[in-house]
C-alpha cells in the first residue's frame, strides 16, 4: 500500500501520478490520469484520476449513467479514451494493450454469450485464446469451476443456463489465467440473494493475491468485502478513500422537531458546530432533520436547549456514525 492511501482519509482525484516514487508506483496495479471519454456530445468521463494499490478490493459506486462501465471498458483496453493516461501493472493500456490484457481478468456488463457452447468447452476455448498452457490447463477449468460453484453445470450448454449462472461461467472466465488484476463490472447482478453472498465470498477470497475493481449498485456488498470505495457521478470522481476511514469521518444527527419547519431550519443552521441541515421529510407540523455536526457534545447540548428554548418539541434526536449510504447520497446529492 503507498503511503499516500494510507494516510488521506479522502484521496484527491486530481493528484498526479508523476508525484509517486519510483517505488509506489510498483505497487499501484491501476492508475488513471486525466482520462476522459466523449461520446459524441456525451461526456461520459471527464477527467478522472485514481489510483489502486496492488492487492485491494475497490468498490467502484455511481449511478446509473455515472461512466463505471466506460472506464472499466478503457482499463481493460476494449474501448480507447478520448483522451489520458491509464495504466494496468504499470503498463499502458493504449500502447501496450496485448500486454495489458494479459494481466486482467475481465467479467463485462453483459457477458457475451455463446449459447450452443457448453460451459467446460467454452471455458477451455477461452483458455486456450488466453494462452494457457495445455498441460495443467485442465486442472485449472475445474479450479475455476469450483471455485465459482458451477462444476455440476459443465456439461450444459450455456444457452440453457440461468442469468445468474451465465454470470458465474462469466467470473469462471474471468479468473482462468490467474490475472494481477480483476475488473468485475456488476458481478453480482441478477443473482440471488444466497449466490450474492457466495459470490462476494469468492471475490473477497481472490482479493490480496490479485486487485479487484468492482462496480455494483448494491453498497451492503462494498461494505461487506472492499478495501476502498470509489465514487463517480455524471462522469467525475467525487470520492475516493479507504473505507476504514469512514469511521473517522463527522458524525451526523437526526433530529425530529415540532413546529414552523423554515423557523427551526434557519435556528439549526446558526448553531455552532453545524455544517449544513437536510430537511429529510415532514409529517404535518411533525420535521425530519439530519445535520452534519462536529463531534462535539456540548454542541449537541446546546442544539437540544436551543429547541427546547423555542418551545418546540423535540420528538427525536439519535447521533450515528456515517455509514456508505450517507456518504454516497451526501456526495451524489452535492451539487458543484
Ligand atoms: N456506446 C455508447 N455510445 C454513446 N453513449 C454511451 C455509450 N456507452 C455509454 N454511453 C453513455 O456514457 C455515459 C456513461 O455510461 P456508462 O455505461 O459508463 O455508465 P455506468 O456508470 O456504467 O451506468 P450503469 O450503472 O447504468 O451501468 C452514459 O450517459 C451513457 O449513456
Ligand atoms: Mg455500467
Amino acid at each position: 500500500m503507498t503511503t499516500m492511501t494510507a494516510t488521506t482519509i479522502e484521496d484527491k482525484s486530481n493528484q498526479k501520478i508523476s508525484n509517486h516514487t519510483q517505488n509506489s508506483e510498483k505497487s499501484l496495479a491501476i492508475e488513471v490520469e486525466a482520462l476522459s471519454k466523449n461520446y459524441g456530445q456525451i461526456l461520459a468521463v471527464q477527467n478522472i484520476s485514481f489510483q489502486v494499490p496492488r492487492g485491494q478490493l475497490v468498490g467502484f459506486l455511481g449511478p446509473n449513467g455515472a461512466g463505471k462501465s466506460t472506464t472499466m471498458r478503457i482499463l481493460t483496453t476494449y474501448q480507447a479514451a478520448s483522451s489520458g493516461i491509464a495504466r494496468v501493472c504499470g503498463l499502458d493500456v493504449m500502447t501496450q494493450s496485448m500486454e495489458v490484457r494479459q494481466k486482467i481478468g475481465y467479467l463485462p456488463e453483459s457477458m457475451p454469450i455463446y449459447p450452443e457452447m457448453r460451459v467446460r468447452e467454452y471455458l477451455n476455448y477461452r483458455a486456450k485464446l488466453k494462452r494457457l498452457s495445455r498441460i495443467g490447463r485442465q486442472a485449472t477449468i475445474d479450479r475455476c469451476l469450483e471455485v465459482c460453484r458451477i462444476a455440476q453445470v459443465q456439461r450444459r450448454l450455456i444457452g440453457s443456463l440461468s442469468k445468474g449462472y451465465r454470470q458465474r461461467v462469466g467470473l469462471a472466465d474471468a479468473i482462468l489465467a490467474n490475472p494481477e488484476v480483476l475488473i468485475l463490472d456488476e458481478p453480482t447482478s441478477g443473482l440471488d440473494p444466497i449466490q450474492i453472498r457466495e459470490t462476494l465470498n469468492t471475490i473477497k477470497s481472490l482479493a490480496g493475491d490479485h486487485t479487484v475493481l468492482l462496480s455494483t449498485h448494491i453498497l451492503s456488498e462494498v461494505e461487506s468485502i472492499c478495501d476502498r470505495v470509489i465514487i463517480i457521478d455524471r462522469g467525475k470522481i467525487c470520492w475516493n478513500g479507504m473505507l476504514s476511514h469512514l469511521a473517522e469521518q463527522e458524525p451526523i444527527l437526526n433530529l425530529g422537531v415540532r413546529g414552523p419547519v423554515e423557523a427551526i431550519q434557519s435556528c439549526l443552521k446558526q448553531q455552532e458546530g453545524v455544517k449544513g441541515v437536510k430537511l429529510l421529510q415532514s409529517n404535518g407540523d411533525a420535521h425530519s432533520f439530519q445535520l452534519d455536526i462536529t463531534a462535539n457534545l456540548a454542541n449537541r447540548e446546546k442544539i437540544a436547549q436551543q429547541i427546547v428554548n423555542n418551545s418546540w418539541g423535540l420528538f427525536q434526536i439519535d447521533l450515528r456514525q456515517q455509514k456508505l449510504d450517507d456518504l454516497y447520497t451526501s456526495v451524489v446529492l452535492r451539487r458543484d
